[in-house]
């Protein structure tokens, strides 16, 4: 299910599943993320079983929403993660991950992250750089033990995303050259404390168009090629994540299209293939909402502030992403052209620009839609701001799964006085 039968109105009042969002407001306060059970769950099924054919193990990216009710979810679900850092390892494994179903990516690894890593008994740590395998093999050797690695292949593929998730080509810090996965895997094969067990990639997220997936994976399969013809066991085959959603107008490769291109390209491979999807699990499946603190009209253009901010929701100000407006309360009537603003001391502080929306009032509630991923994981304590809640709904229940901040929390841990 992508997004459509999720988020409805019913006599005007839109819904999430079958609970009212204005109930939810009501209870909980605003800002608050809302996502739908139902709708996290079917987009993991949905993607996890296009790939049924093939031996395949579908590792959520916790960065895309790692909140412990929803990892819990998707591991009863059978998913295994994606974790770029030791709090992510700790969420996984709080949420009942087995380690065995875990793989480790990111450019920089500390060695207390990759310790953490290797007591836990991880299957794989993506590697991303000579320096990189070194440490690792230097901590399997200082804890006895022996770590799983795939190279991380920088394919030099341009995704035709925004720049700033673009992450595949020879510009970029992630991964190594083609000729360096060669040399690092076959370093690899020689040192002792080190398990090759194949290839890493991911290109870039949200990504519309199957081209640069194809382009990548010719590549990856190449390379497996050439590292089984030397004799290496390449058991791993991933392929990241970075399959895109629809915010507006994109129309991007089904996840049953995306799989079936992937293992028409490399499942005869017979790798068991790895996949890191996060948006495309979690984005449609979540909307922020916020209420109307004022309107107010300067100069000719027209402000709708709410008490949402970049410190709630960073990916418009960040990216200048597009996400839907819509009213929880659907007002019918005269349209007009505002920018829907937060209350953060920043220009840059907004979640839509020049957006035709209802003419709205103080006290309204609006949903910014497509929020379920890179939402609340981006989210910051920006002017002292305390973070939004999280709510779940399942059917015509549903629950907080993460309270909104307070005050103490704001300054936990912050000393009182001076030196
Ligand atoms: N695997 C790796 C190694 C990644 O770096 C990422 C995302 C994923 C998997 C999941 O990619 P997805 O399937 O979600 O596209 N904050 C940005 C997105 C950053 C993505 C970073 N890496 C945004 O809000 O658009």
């Amino acid at each position: 299910m992508r997004g459509s039968r999720t988020f409805t109105y019913r006599g005007g009042s839109l819904h999430c599943e079958d609970v009212p969002v204005a109930e939810i407001a009501r209870k909980v306060g605003t800002p608050f993320y809302l996502y739908s059970q139902t709708a996290l769950e079917d987009a993991y099924r949905e993607f996890d079983r296009a790939f049924a054919a093939v031996p395949h193990l579908t590792c959520y990216a916790v960065k895309a929403n790692g909140n412990l009710a929803i990892l819990s979810l998707f591991r009863r679900l059978g998913a295994g993660f994606d974790i770029v850092s030791g709090g992510e390892l700790r969420r996984a494994t709080a949420a009942g991950a087995d380690p065995q179903r875990i793989v480790f990516s990111g450019v920089g690894k500390t060695v207390e992250e990759i310790d953490l890593g290797l007591r836990h008994g991880i299957l794989q740590f993506n590697v991303e750089s000579a320096a990189e395998m070194h440490m690792i093999e230097g901590r399997a050797q200082a804890l006895g033990r022996t770590a799983n690695v795939a190279v991380r292949v920088n394919p030099d593929v341009v995704p035709g995303t925004h720049p700033y998730i673009s992450t595949g080509t020879r510009r970029h810090k992630f991964g190594v050259s083609v000729e360096e996965t060669l040399a690092l895997c076959r370093r690899a094969r020689m040192a002792c404390r080190l398990r090759i067990t194949g290839i890493s990639c991911h290109i870039g997220s949200q990504i519309t168009s199957l081209a640069p997936f194809l382009l990548t994976w010719k590549r990856l399969k190449d390379i497996c090629l050439t590292l089984r013809s030397e004799g290496m066991d390449i058991r791993h085959l991933d392929i990241g994540g970075g399959l895109g959603i629809m915010y507006r107008e994109e129309v991007p490769p089904h996840p049953r299209e995306f799989a079936r291109e992937a293992i028409a390209a490399v499942g005869d491979l017979g790798c068991r293939l790895i996949l890191e999807p996060g948006r495309v699990i979690a984005g449609n499946a979540g909307i922020l909402v916020a209420r109307v603190i004022l309107t107010k009209k300067n100069q000719g253009r027209n402000f709708v502030v709410v008490d949402a901010g970049m410190s709630d929701m960073l990916r418009p100000s960040l990216y200048g992403a597009f996400h839907g407006i819509q009213a929880v309360t659907a007002r019918r009537g005269v349209k007009s052209i505002a920018d829907v603003v937060g209350p953060i001391c920043e220009t840059g502080d907004y979640l839509a620009l020049d957006r035709e929306m209802p003419v709205v009032k103080t006290g309204d509630c609006l949903a910014l839609m497509s929020a379920g991923a890179y939402g609340f994981v981006l989210a910051s304590n920006y002017n002292s701001r305390p973070r939004a809640a999280e709510v779940m709904v399942r059917g015509s229940r549903y629950k907080l799964i993460r309270r909104r901040e307070r005050y103490p929390d704001l300054v936990r841990g912050e000393a009182r006085r001076p030196l």
